[in-house]
């Protein structure tokens, strides 16, 4: 996996819990182009990788900005980069990726969650500037809390965004969104925030009847029943992972993820969120069944069985062979 070095060139506030980080190449030069949708993964630590989408245009070739919610309750990314990250900082981030990219569609409906916006803001920068059909709707808890609503009311998709606020009594769960409410043939609808968030909006817009296919999600954290394997799980069961470029085979116990028993054997792995959303793991399967757990790949993507994302999925099969 590519990895780059960057510098923290500025950062401001981008709500009373968020702020915004403006990441600069440190050599100075280009920074890889990037896809609206796509994210970096960003090396807080020796163990500590955590993945934030772009939420600049992708257009603007020499910077990438991130936006960082402080979650006091989640598992310390937010905080410690919210603590350690300070302007002329040095930082080591992987090259782009997109797991939610814009798909050809005669209309757009974003459906922005809180922080969920960060990926959405750049998918409708992306729209507007290619004079694409969208909406944008932005539920947040208030206008102090909203992350990025200066830059979103100051920008080209500014205008065909409706921002709701609970403090006020607009939610998401006093209905969907007018567009939603009636499924529309060539429409893609995009949602990203908060679990909770976007379980209900899905829920809402396949009881509505929009079909799962116009449906794109982008997930924070994974969905209770992707969580990763426990002891207490009563679906997993030990079976063997082996390494093809060296035949070793390595036993993966019902308490333990394929990505922790190659690390504890010296096994160079590409690692980040360790949820199963971010999609770095993602390592090939040349032979075996995979028991997918993850939120990254698509259905078809699960049904061609040739990649796996080792930190939570597993194998219906007694041994996969990896390409690693
Ligand atoms: S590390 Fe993010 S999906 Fe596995």
């Amino acid at each position: 996996m590519q990895t780059l070095d960057v510098i923290v060139h500025t950062i401001s506030l981008a709500s009373a819990t968020s702020r915004t980080y403006e990441l600069r190449a440190a050599d100075g030069g280009p920074l890889p182009s990037f896809e609206a949708g796509a994210h970096i993964d960003v090396h807080l630590g020796p163990s500590l990788v955590r993945p934030y989408s772009l939420c600049n245009s992708p257009r603007e070739k020499g910077r990438y900005l991130i936006c960082v919610r402080r979650d006091d309750t989640g598992r310390g990314g937010s905080r410690t980069l919210h603590r350690d990250l300070t302007v002329g900082r040095r930082l080591r981030i992987s090259a782009p990726r997109n797991h939610f990219p814009l798909v050809a569609a005669g209309h757009h409906v974003l459906v922005a969650g809180g922080i969920g916006i960060t990926p959405l803001l750049s998918m409708a920068e992306a729209l507007a500037a290619r004079g694409a059909s969208f909406v944008l709707h932005h539920y947040t808890s208030s206008a102090a809390e909203a992350p990025l609503l200066e830059r979103l009311q100051n920008s080209a998709p500014g205008e065909r965004a409706v921002v709701h606020h609970s403090d006020q009594g607009d939610t998401v769960r006093a209905g969907l969104p007018p567009e939603l409410q009636v499924p529309e043939p060539d429409t893609a609808v995009y949602v990203c925030g908060p679990d909770g968030f976007m379980t209900h909006v899905v829920a809402e817009a396949m009881a509505a009847g929009w079909h799962p296919g116009q449906l794109h999600t982008e997930r924070f954290a994974p969905a209770a029943q992707a969580a990763p394997a426990t002891a207490g799980d009563e679906m997993a069961t030990a079976f063997t992972v082996r390494i093809a470029s060296t035949g070793t085979g390595y036993r993966v116990p019902a308490d333990r993820t394929i990505a922790e028993v190659l690390t504890a054997h010296g096994v160079d792995v590409e690692l980040s969120c360790e949820q199963g959303i971010c999609g770095a793991c993602l390592t090939p399967v040349l032979a075996g069944e995979p028991d997918h757990r993850d939120e990254v790949q698509t259905p078809d993507e699960r049904a061609a069985g040739d990649r796996i994302t080792i930190c939570c999925s597993r194998a219906r099969s007694p041994e996969l062979l990896l390409g690693l």
